[in-house]
């Protein structure tokens, strides 16, 4: 229906001018929708998923603040969650001949599990209503921001993975260079969490809503940490399979499966299968970005090639402060 399609994206776009803005004026235009920062056009997506959401038993959620790892978790939930339609190892050799090559050779992470909101943004909800059950979606959406029909819901899970600030920011500054029109000075990066201009800001609380949630719901909510995969990649897929009611059996564990999935999904690997996959761009709500720029350097510490060691303790000890008291500690 067009014409009540357009009524609707006309009210959101009503309540997202009413709302108290930041950086005006520039690509990261802001609003503050529910206690945070997001930039304008992601808020009308989640006003639309607040509207019009339709969970469903089984539905898993990847959330994350961006630059944190999200593409890699699409990537390893989803190599997990499809593993009988998608056998990882076998796969990997079927690309040298002969059957169809596992869906992440082929398409980037993205593709395999979109973002909720953006798909909303665009007006193709269908296509999450035409997918096969169990879902599995994403978002950078708040724990608060997203609809109670997620998040009061226990056939719905969430998948949380944060990571070191410092790294994050690095990440995001290389990230948005790449992106069409949205070029940031690196100190303008490096002081948007302080400043609350980080895609949603404050993230000090982003990431305790969801480690509170992760502890008072432990079998709905599921906090992982980027650096904790790093160390342990088969362990925290492991967690992911038994979280989303899919562990592994004693024999795909003795068959190399787990591994085969962490390999199917290294940086290494999602970054060279550059052919179609990794070429061009892709929207992300109003954003276009390369597709190869999910895919930088995966490291862990990597903030210490770009900020001196006094602006580090700075923006640690901003941070500790904020998380004194709430028991979590990066
Ligand atoms: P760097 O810029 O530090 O390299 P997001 O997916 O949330 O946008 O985060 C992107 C960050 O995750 C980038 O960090 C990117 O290189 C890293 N990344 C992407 N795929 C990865 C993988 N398979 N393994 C490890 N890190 C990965």
């Amino acid at each position: 229906q067009p014409a009540a399609a357009a009524a609707a994206a006309e009210e959101y776009r009503g309540i997202v001018a009413a709302l108290p803005s930041k950086l005006p004026g520039t690509p990261q235009r802001m609003r503050l929708y529910q206690g945070s920062w997001f930039r304008e056009d992601w808020v009308l997506g989640f006003v639309a998923i607040q509207r019009r959401f339709a969970p469903r038993d089984g539905d898993v959620v990847l959330a994350s603040l961006p630059k944190c790892g999200t593409t890699w978790l699409k990537a390893l939930a989803f190599a997990t969650a499809a593993r009988a339609a998608y056998p990882p190892g076998p796969a990997l050799a079927a690309t040298g001949g002969g059957g169809e090559p596992h869906p992440l050779l082929r398409l980037n992470p993205h593709d395999c599990v979109p973002f909720m909101e953006a798909v909303y943004f665009a007006g193709d909800e269908a296509r999450l209503a035409a997918a096969p059950s169990p879902r599995l979606m994403s978002t950078h959406a708040s724990f608060s921001v997203l609809p109670a029909s997620i998040t009061d819901n226990p056939g719905c899970k969430i998948v949380y993975i944060c990571r070191q600030p410092k790294d994050m920011l690095v990440s995001y500054w290389h990230f948005i260079n790449r992106s069409k029109s949205n070029a940031m000075s690196f100190s303008d990066v490096w002081d948007s969490i302080h400043e609350g201009t980080y895609f949603g800001s404050p993230i000090w609380e982003h990431i305790l809503e969801y480690w509170r949630a992760s502890q008072a719901m432990p079998d709905r909510v599921l906090f992982l940490r980027y650096e904790d995969i790093q160390r342990d990649p088969v362990k925290n897929v492991e967690k992911i399979a038994e979280f989303i009611g899919q562990p592994f059996s004693d024999a795909e564990k003795e068959a190399g499966i787990v591994e085969s999935i962490v390999d199917l999904c290294s940086l290494q690997r999602l970054k060279a299968n550059s052919g179609a996959k990794n070429a061009g761009f892709r929207r992300v709500v109003n954003v276009e970005v390369p597709n190869e720029s999910y895919f930088r350097k995966g490291a862990v510490g990597d903030w210490v090639n770009y900020v001196t060691p006094e602006m580090a303790e700075s923006l640690d000890k901003f941070l500790a402060d904020k998380f004194r008291g709430s028991g979590f500690t990066f």
